[in-house]
């Protein structure tokens, strides 16, 4: 399927989303979060697909938020619909059951940023710059920004760049844990396909258990999260990526996952 707003790509088992905007910066607008909808039912019918990489289409961004020009015309009620449209996009990306990582190329500004954590990590170029530059605009985040953002970062540190609009450079955003790794720009790409590649050659079925064990035990006390684990480690370890995986070790030879459970 072919798409206005984005670019959708496969190279072998590696899916990846251009968001192609670029005269807009990539800003997000009603066509978009339709296409990241549809490119998402995609991704999910595809059992090919091991990785998913969220990039830019241009030198500039990565996504700078969402549109304006769109947003300014929307009545309260139209308003609330285009956040709840973003915030489940945004659960639906994050509840992909494979690994997602956002190679942020320029600006990931509002939604931009907003995107960027509901994946599972961040790469960044040097010339990244994030923020929740609303506030200068007399508005919020409604992507999920006040939420997400202090989970990963912290209350005070998501309350700062919510507050003051200012953005951050990539070196900053790994400096609060916010970007796992910087590469220089030209490396970003290669950087982001290499650790792709190591991903897709794991079991499938762990990625997803680690994966989920991350994310919903992340909003459960420590002993609930541990349960969580306790289950999905049994679960695993009699999967045939498990099976397979143990007895590769013992045979002393690379295990060869075919990441199906039955
Ligand atoms: N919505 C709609 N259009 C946007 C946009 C957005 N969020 N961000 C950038 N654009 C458009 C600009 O209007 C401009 O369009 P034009 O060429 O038709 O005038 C084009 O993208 C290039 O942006 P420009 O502002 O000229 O580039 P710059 O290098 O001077 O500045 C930014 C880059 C990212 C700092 C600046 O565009 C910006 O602040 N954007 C808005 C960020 C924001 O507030 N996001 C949250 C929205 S809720």
């Amino acid at each position: 399927m072919s798409y206005n707003t984005i670019v959708f790509e496969k190279e072998d088992e590696i899916a990846i989303i251009r968001f192609n905007r670029p005269k807009a910066l990539n800003a997000i607008n009603p066509e978009m979060l339709k296409e990241l909808n549809s490119v998402i039912d995609e991704i999910e019918k595809d059992s090919g697909i091991r990785v998913l990489i969220l990039t830019g289409a241009g030198e500039k961004a990565f996504v700078a938020g969402a549109d304006i020009s769109h947003m300014v015309n929307l009545r309260p009620l139209q308003l609330r619909r285009f956040s709840i449209e973003g915030h489940n996009l945004l659960h639906r990306l994050e509840s992909l059951p494979i690994p997602v990582i956002a190679a942020v190329n320029g600006y990931a500004l509002g939604g931009g940023t907003e995107i960027s954590l509901a994946c599972d990590f961040i790469y960044a170029s040097e010339n990244a710059r994030f923020g929740q530059p609303e506030i200068n605009l007399g508005i919020i985040p409604g992507f999920g920004g006040t939420q997400r953002l202090s989970r990963l970062v912290g209350k005070a540190m998501a309350k700062e760049l919510c507050m003051t609009g200012v953005m951050i450079s990539a070196q900053e955003a790994k400096e609060i844990g916010l970007v796992n790794k910087v590469f220089p720009a030209e490396k970003l790409w290669e950087e982001t396909m290499k650790t792709a590649k190591l991903l897709a050659s794991k079991g499938r079925v762990s990625l997803r258990a680690v994966k989920e064990c991350i994310n919903r035990g992340y909003d459960l006390d420590l002993r609930n999260g541990c349960h969580l684990e306790t289950d999905a480690f049994a679960l695993c370890m009699v999967s045939p990526d498990g099976e397979e995986g143990m007895k590769a070790f013992l045979e002393k030879r690379r295990p060869n996952f075919q990441g199906e459970f039955e």
